[in-house]
């Protein structure tokens, strides 16, 4: 992914005319679009084909199965025109390998997810954040998902995965994270929903995030 403006849309809106109407008002401030389940149970994966035109798509469908039906959601999602997908990692390196096998054939890009930024992102994942971080790297990932509600936590894991691999940050605005704080932390993009898309302005909320990142 093209870093230039640091802002990847969520795009968790629930049908096309609303999706296509927010995602064409903020484009000039998002280097992506985040699509995930809300938006593609609501209009199909062929949603994913007409915001390629607007702009890249990561399909957040937060895969976790086994290797065998892993590759068969990460083609289905690439054939579809995504340019990443978020996994987890949690099921283990085939499964995980496995995506990231299909990414290296399409030239696409793979995210895990290490630790949640909801306050139950600890219960669990807390303990074996950083093993999965270590495996995202091993594994040839693109990148991980750190919380930008816990910027201390984006520290500790660009520790892990070095600079070679991305962070993509969610937790900004309505979940209470700052964009410049966990962009000071080591993250490459945050990730943001509903603060711009329940907003009446959102190029305005989109444009003022970047500022803030001083993109
Ligand atoms: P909001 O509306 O809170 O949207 O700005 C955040 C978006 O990011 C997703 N999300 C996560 N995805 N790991 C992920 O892979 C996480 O820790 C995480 N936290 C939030 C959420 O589904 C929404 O699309």
């Amino acid at each position: 992914m093209e870093k230039k403006n640091r802002l990847i849309l969520a795009l968790d809106v629930t049908d096309r005319e609303h999706a296509l109407r927010i995602a064409n008002e903020v484009s000039d401030y998002v280097d992506s679009i985040k699509v995930g389940y809300p938006l593609v149970l609501g209009e199909g994966l062929g949603i994913v084909k007409e915001l390629v035109e607007i702009a890249p798509v990561i399909a957040d469908f937060k895969v976790a199965d086994i290797p065998n039906t892993d590759r068969l959601i990460c083609e289905h999602v690439f054939n579809a025109g995504a340019a990443g997908i978020i996994t987890h990692g949690f099921t283990g390196r085939d499964s995980l390998d496995s995506c990231v096998k299909v990414a290296n054939d399409f030239g696409t890009d793979v995210y895990v997810v290490t630790e949640m930024s909801h306050p139950g992102g600890v219960e669990f994942f807390r303990p074996v954040a950083e093993d999965i971080a270590k495996m995202a790297v091993e594994a040839g990932a693109s990148g991980v998902v750190a919380p930008a509600t816990r910027p201390e936590r984006v520290k500790d894991i660009r520790k892990i995965i070095g600079e070679e691999l991305s962070i993509i940050s969610p937790g900004v605005g309505a979940q209470g994270g700052s964009a410049a704080d966990v962009i000071r932390a080591g993250a490459d993009w945050v990730i943001v929903g509903r603060s711009i898309y329940n907003s009446d302005s959102p190029a305005e909320v989109a444009k003022k995030i970047c500022d803030e990142m001083n993109c």
